[in-house]
């Protein structure tokens, strides 16, 4: 395979960009099928495809905000109306937020443990897809991702978990770059 250096490049500054900085436009119909295509093209020991993925773009971003808010309230009554509009403001102001749901389950071969990785390599894929077609994007997980609630309001079957929500759209701010650990702390080699 040929080098490509623009594709080394990207991968030497890639950064993330936060969910209050991702705005229209977002990916089109074409871009966001294509962006799924490479997200979903990910090491996956056993081909179980042990993942799942639900788009929340258009009007649906109110209205899942507004169904973690009626949970958020009835988990804690006394939430304030500032926390309260943040909850509802969740998947605003990104165009499409893609919830990223690991469906590992029991295998007499493969660990359940390789198989929500493979689900961590289709999130993270999704943000070099986002950024492959001219998008920036960041993955997070928030409290949601962790709430049995607020799971199932968003589409988390029994058993299945979110790995995260990966946001993408049109990057409206230059974000710093953030501190790298020195290899050398991370990297040493094996000696027998
Ligand atoms: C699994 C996972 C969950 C994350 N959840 C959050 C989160 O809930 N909130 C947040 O501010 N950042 C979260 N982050 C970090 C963001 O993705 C952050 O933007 C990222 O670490 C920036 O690094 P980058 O510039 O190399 O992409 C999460 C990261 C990972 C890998």
């Amino acid at each position: 395979m040929p080098s490509n250096a623009a594709m080394r490049d990207y991968l030497l500054t890639r950064r993330s960009v936060g969910m209050a900085f991702l705005k229209d436009p977002g990916p089109t119909a074409v871009e966001l099928e294509q962006i799924l295509t490479i997200g979903t093209r990910v090491p996956d020991h056993g081909k179980l495809s042990p993942w799942r993925l639900i788009l929340i773009d258009g009007e649906n971003r109110a209205k899942a905000g507004e169904r973690l808010a009626e949970i958020a309230k009835r988990q804690n009554p006394a939430i304030d109306s500032a926390a309260l509009e943040m909850e509802r403001q969740r998947f605003l102001p990104a165009p499409v937020t893609i919830g990223v749901i690991s469906t590992a389950k029991h295998h007499p071969k493969i660990p359940e443990f390789e198989q929500l990785l493979s689900a961590a390599n289709v999130a993270f894929n999704l943000v070099h897809a986002a950024y492959a077609l001219g998008f920036a994007a960041t993955w997070v997980t928030r409290w949601y991702a962790y709430d049995a609630e607020a799971g199932e309001a968003l589409g988390v079957r029994y058993g299945e978990r979110f790995v995260g929500f990966v946001s993408i759209g049109t990057p409206t701010a230059v974000i710093e770059d953030r501190p790298r650990p020195p290899l050398d702390q991370v990297v040493t080699r094996w000696q027998a």
